[in-house]
């Protein structure tokens, strides 16, 4: 596990944009595991600027994405499919044909389930996972639970993640009770993994999964036992860490 402490959110941007544009200059037809949310957005923004003066070519890039809501259509602008394509996709040249996310609408969640993993299968090793993390230690929409899920899944969101997400949506009414997500052995395969963690709401989270027991309890300490695990955390976010 290799902690990068950083000042700020700005910086963590960059750094985290010099990892995947160094991951993708070496090996231009990279698998990368992508995420969504707040704190990959400026990461984003960082990779379009570099790749708009020439510097990063996406071309041949494969991305698949973690999650996806239950029930959002792709073009609902809280789509995790939207968002992507808002914040990164239409901005590189990344091939349409070379986009995965799971299917919101999809109706039935175990055939959705199933396609998706194919999909994962077919793709092949994930040369780098990018992740972000929940209040409650998510990564995905994996939530805490009793056990460690495999593959793609339909989630029960927690009370938790409803309540973090809700700043998204008009109400709180408005957000999806079920989202689909990759599973943590999917996860933990990829060849390296980047997580990203900004702010002091998020420094009891980041004690727990990277200084505490592993358990699914908190699904990022499973994080612990993979060979290559960056992590690049705001001051805010290592608080409650010792330096
Ligand atoms: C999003 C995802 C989630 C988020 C997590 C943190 O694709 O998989 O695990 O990374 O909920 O979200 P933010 O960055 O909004 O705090």
């Amino acid at each position: 596990m290799k902690i990068i402490r950083v000042k700020n959110y700005k910086e963590l941007s960059r750094k985290a944009a010099n990892i995947i544009s160094a991951q993708v200059i070496l090996k231009p037809d990279s698998v990368l595991g992508l995420a969504t949310g707040s704190t990959p957005e400026g990461t984003y923004a960082q990779l379009i600027e570099w790749y708009k003066k020439g510097d990063i070519d996406f071309s041949q890039v494969k991305t698949v994405n973690l999650d996806e809501y239950r029930g959002l259509t792709k073009d609902n602008p809280q789509s995790y499919n939207y968002f992507m394509r808002k914040h990164f996709f239409d901005h590189v040249n990344i091939k349409q044909e070379n986009i995965n996310l799971p299917d919101g609408m999809a109706i039935d969640p175990d055939v959705e389930c199933f396609r998706y993993d194919n999909v994962i299968k077919e793709i092949g090793e994930f040369d780098l996972q990018l992740l972000g993390c929940g209040h409650n230690g998510h990564i995905g929409f994996n939530e805490p639970s009793n056990f460690f899920a495999k593959g793609t899944h339909l989630v029960d969101l927690s009370d938790s993640t409803i309540q973090a997400n809700k700043r998204f949506f008009k109400t709180i009414d408005d957000v999806p009770r079920q989202a689909y997500s990759i599973g943590i052995q999917t996860i933990m395969l990829a060849r390296r993994i980047l997580i990203i963690i900004s702010g002091k709401d998020k420094a009891q989270a980041v004690k727990n999964s990277f200084f505490g027991p592993v358990t699914p309890k908190v699904p990022a300490s499973i994080l612990q036992l993979h060979r290559d695990v960056v992590i690049i955390a705001d001051e805010d976010a290592l608080s409650l860490c010792k330096k």
